[in-house]
């Protein structure tokens, strides 16, 4: 029988969800099909898989869940059987119930979650917790649970998961700070408008964010060619000098298989 293809998902706003991802799909070693990243506001609303299909799907943590607006289009997936792959990529803190929320959705939509795993990257916030991860022993680790998910996929007896985290979930009312424009900086591009998941830049006025949109995501930040957009003022400082002092200590990858 001809193995089948291996499709990825995420939402990854600032690039490392994605990164992960593809580590983990490159060490499955199955062709990829479709790749998507639903943080493009332009990615298709439906997606129907079928028990042929294999599914890798990485959602990063937002206040120890997945993102909400992730999990709404999680939510729009039909699974049919697919057998399917869950992990978590957190910012050195935690992931609380994230993986468990994520491996819930995806089982209740109707896929086989045959493995899941939580791993460790930058913060997009806070940069300096997690600085530079995911590093040389992060990409091994990814390498290794891609090998042990290969072997997951082919067993017949799936095993009930037991993911850590906690029902009902932990409760997230979003980050009180959001990234602004330089006006000396910003050259009206418009780039930072086109990628935002959530339509929280107005073209019109690019150095402004709109608070009651905006996700804090971080991706104004990445993709901005010259460096305009950015965290910044006193609070923003004073939190990211006591996280960085709390979450200093390193974290470790986790496999459910
Ligand atoms: C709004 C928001 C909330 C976050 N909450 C957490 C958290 O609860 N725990 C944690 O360890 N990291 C947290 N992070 C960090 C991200 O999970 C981490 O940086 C992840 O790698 C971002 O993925 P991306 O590069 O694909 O966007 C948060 C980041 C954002 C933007």
């Amino acid at each position: 029988m001809q193995d089948p293809y291996l499709n990825t998902l995420c939402f990854s706003a600032t690039g490392t969800t994605l990164r992960c991802v593809e580590t983990v799909a490159d060490a499955i070693g199955l062709s990829v099909g479709r790749t998507l990243n639903l943080a493009d506001r332009t990615r298709p609303e439906s997606i129907t898989c079928n028990d042929n299909d294999v599914v890798l799907v990485g959602a990063p943590v937002y206040g120890g869940r997945i993102p909400p607006v992730f999990a709404g289009k999680l939510k729009k997936l039909q699974g049919n059987g697919a057998r399917t792959i869950a992990m978590v990529v957190y910012g050195n803190r935690d992931y609380d119930d994230a993986l468990l929320e994520l491996t819930d959705i995806l089982r209740e939509n109707g896929f086989l979650v045959v493995a899941a795993g939580a791993f460790i990257a930058q913060h997009s916030i806070f940069p300096k917790a997690g600085m530079a991860r995911p590093d040389r022993k992060d990409l091994d680790k990814l390498i290794e649970f891609g090998r042990l998910c290969r072997g997951a996929i082919a067993r017949t007896d799936i095993p009930d998961l037991l993911i850590k985290g906690h029902r009902p979930y932990k409760k997230y009312g979003g980050v009180p700070l959001h990234p602004l424009g330089n006006q000396d900086r910003c050259k009206r591009c418009g780039i930072c408008s086109d990628l935002c998941p959530v339509n929280a830049i107005d073209k019109e006025t690019p150095c402004a964010t709109n608070a009651g949109s905006c996700i804090s995501c971080g991706r104004c930040i990445v993709s901005c060619p010259f460096g305009a957009r950015q965290y910044r003022g006193l609070k923003y400082k004073l939190i990211d000098k006591i996280f960085t002092a709390v979450f200093a200590k390193r974290k470790e990858p986790e496999f459910f298989a």
